[in-house]
Order: C-alpha cells, then structure tokens, then sequence
C-alpha cells in the first residue's frame, strides 16, 4: 500500500460505557496508526442484546467519545459485529480493538469478519484500568449493603504496595487502583503546548473524579470564554475532605489522564492547592477563574477558595446546563449492578 500516513482512515468501535482513559489510550494509539480517526458507538438496544445493559446512555456515551481529542468523527448506532461494509461506508482502511477478544451474544468474535479480510489492527489494552474494577471501587462504597464475603467484583481491598506510592494520589479508598502512573503516559496524552502572547487564560480547579458528561459539558463552555484552558486537580486527601466517604474513586493520577483526555483542556495542574492563590493566578497568568453551579465547600480555615480571584474581580460561576454528579453515578451503577 502506497497510501500516505496521513490519508489513511482508522476505525475504532465499542460500547464506551462509562468512558475512562483506558479507552481513551485505545483511541490514542489508533489515531497514531493514520490521520482520521472514526469511532462507531453502539446503541442502547445493541449493548443490551450482546452484554447487558449499559450503565450510560447512547447520548451521554455518543458524547463522551466526541469529547476525546484522538476523535475525529463518532458514527452514532455502530453495528455490534464490524463488517467490511461498515469500514467501507466510512471509508476506512482497517479496524483498531484492544488485545482481548469480544463476542456477540452467539459467542462470535465480533472482528472475525474484518480479521479474516486482513483489515484489523491490534493495540495493547491499558493495564490497570477497566470498567469493572472501577465499578469494584464504587461497590465498596455500600459495603454495608453486603455481607461479609459477598463482593460480585474483586478488588484488592489492601492498598497495593507493589505499584504507585504517593501520598497525594491516595484516598482510604483509591489505595487499591493497580494503575502505574509514569512520565511517558501523562506525555502521550498531553498537547505539550504553551499559550501563545495575548491568549485569554481561563483557570477551573476541583476533583474531576470519574470524568462525566457534566464536566465535559462544563469545560467546553469554560474553554470557550478563553483561549487556554488549565484544569487544577486536587490531591485525593484534598477531595477527601470535602467529598467525604469514601471519595475520589478514582486517584490524582488517573484524574489527570481522564481530564487530559478531553479536548477542551490544554494544560493540567497536578495537584492544585484548594484556595486558589495569588502565586497561582499569577504564574499562570490567570484571566479568569471559573466554578460551575455546584457547592464550594470552605477550605480548612474556613475561608473561601475563590476570595482572591473575587478580589481581583476574575472570578464567575459558570452554567454547565448538565446536573450529572460522580455521586449520581456511582447510585446509578450501583442500581445497575444489584440487578444482576
Ligand atoms: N480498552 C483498552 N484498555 C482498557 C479497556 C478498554 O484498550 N483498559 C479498549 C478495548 O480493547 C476496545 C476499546 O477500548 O478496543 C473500547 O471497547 P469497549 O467495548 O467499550 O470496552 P471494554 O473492553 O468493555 O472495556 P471495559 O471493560 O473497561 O469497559
Ligand atoms: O465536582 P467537581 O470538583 O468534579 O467539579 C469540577 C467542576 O465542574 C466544578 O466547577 C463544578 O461546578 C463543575 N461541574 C458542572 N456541572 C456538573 C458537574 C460539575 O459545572 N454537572
């Protein structure tokens, strides 16, 4: 094939059921494979007929996938098994899934079609990070609503010792995340570029805790009142003390690959401190600060978060016109998971 890197089409399909960056690192290596990348999501309907019924919405997944920034175009209602009539209808060159097998409901491979006619990729699935184990987590949220012994999902309910150690990616509860943050993956998510002079800084700081339609929502109206968009994340003992229980569910360094993943956000704050300070607003040179409609919780010493940026008047509250919650979702799962 004489075809140029950049006028070969990939094609990508799946359920992107409670969308995370294991998915989003797919994604990210089969953009890398050509220059378009499209993405079939399956309805409602199909992911119920094939493997029970998903957590999200066909709406909230459809928009969820548009929100990742590997993604050029999503084909809504993208039939369960690939066929070459599909990737010929978009005009793509091959199919890129992650190295597990999927099944229709038969027991069929669903990419035995596009294998056989050698127009099938393979990507290394993400290590440490899947639906289930995240669904895991939740669980041991209502582990009262359990007997002892009577947990459907595995999780290691010790922290892991053997993979990452530090303090500010730990919450009583994301301990037991099997993900190895290093350099090289927060690289391959980020854009790596500064603003440019004159760029209008836009500042939002808070958990981002299971990425949701309500943040996306949030941040592409954010990234719209500016130019440069800087999402500060808090520490997971920071969300812990304003979220209680037993949140974040998922850890600083998951967080800050799920927000890398959006492609509204040009640049991550790791670990931001809760108020938001002077030296902050002014070593980014922060325009504007934004909140969305939801609570802001005091910080330690009672003062509020945002006092400086409403001191200097950069400070707004922002409609995300979206009223989807991490608590909302973890009720939502967990309504999901006791039908089974
Ligand atoms: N994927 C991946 N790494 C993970 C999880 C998923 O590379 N940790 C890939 C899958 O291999 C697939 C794509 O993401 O190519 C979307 O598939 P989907 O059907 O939505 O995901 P699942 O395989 O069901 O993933 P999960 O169990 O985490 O929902
Ligand atoms: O709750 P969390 O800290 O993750 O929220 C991050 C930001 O996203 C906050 O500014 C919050 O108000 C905003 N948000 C929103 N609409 C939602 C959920 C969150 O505007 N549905």
């Amino acid at each position: 094939d004489t075809k140029q890197h950049k006028d070969i089409r990939v094609w990508c399909d799946g359920c992107y059921d409670m969308v995370h960056f294991g998915h989003a690192n797919s994604l990210r290596q089969a953009k890398a494979l050509g220059g378009y990348l499209v993405v079939g999501v399956h309805t409602d309907e199909e992911i119920t007929k094939h493997k029970g019924p998903p957590v999200f919405t066909e709406q909230e997944r459809y928009k969820m996938v548009r929100g990742i920034k590997w993604v050029d175009e999503v084909v809504e209602g993208a039939p369960y098994v690939t066929t070459l009539e599909t990737l010929d209808r978009y005009d793509c060159d091959f199919c890129v899934h992650g190295d597990d097998i999927t099944t229709t409901a038969e027991g069929m491979d669903t990419y035995q079609l596009v294998k056989t006619a050698g127009r099938y990729r393979e990507v290394e699935r993400t290590a440490g990070v899947s639906t289930t184990d995240l669904v895991g987590r939740m669980l041991l949220l209502t582990r009262n609503h359990f007997k002892r012994g009577q947990y459907e999902y595995s999780v290691a309910k010790e922290h892991s010792t053997t993979m990452g150690q530090d303090s500010s990616a730990r919450s009583p509860w994301t301990g037991c995340s099997q993900f190895l943050p290093t350099t090289q993956k927060i690289i391959q998510f980020s854009d790596g570029k500064a603003p440019k002079d004159g760029d209008k800084i836009v500042y939002v700081a808070g958990a981002f805790d299971l990425f949701h339609v309500g943040h996306l929502d949030f941040l592409e109206k954010a990234r719209k009142l500016g130019d440069y968009l800087i999402v500060g994340l808090h520490t997971d003992p920071i969300v812990n003390r304003y979220k209680g229980a037993n949140f974040p569910i998922m850890n600083l360094h998951e967080r800050v690959l799920s927000v890398l993943a959006c492609k509204y956000v040009s640049e991550v704050v790791i670990g931001a401190p809760y108020k938001v300070t002077e030296d902050l607003m002014s070593h980014f040179k922060v325009d504007v600060v934004l909140h969305g409609e939801t609570s802001v919780m005091d910080d330690e010493d009672g003062s509020d978060p945002y006092e400086i940026p409403k001191r200097h008047d950069k400070f707004m509250t922002l409609k995300s016109g979206n009223d989807m919650t991490t608590e909302k979702i973890v009720e939502r799962i967990i309504r999901n998971r006791m039908e089974f």
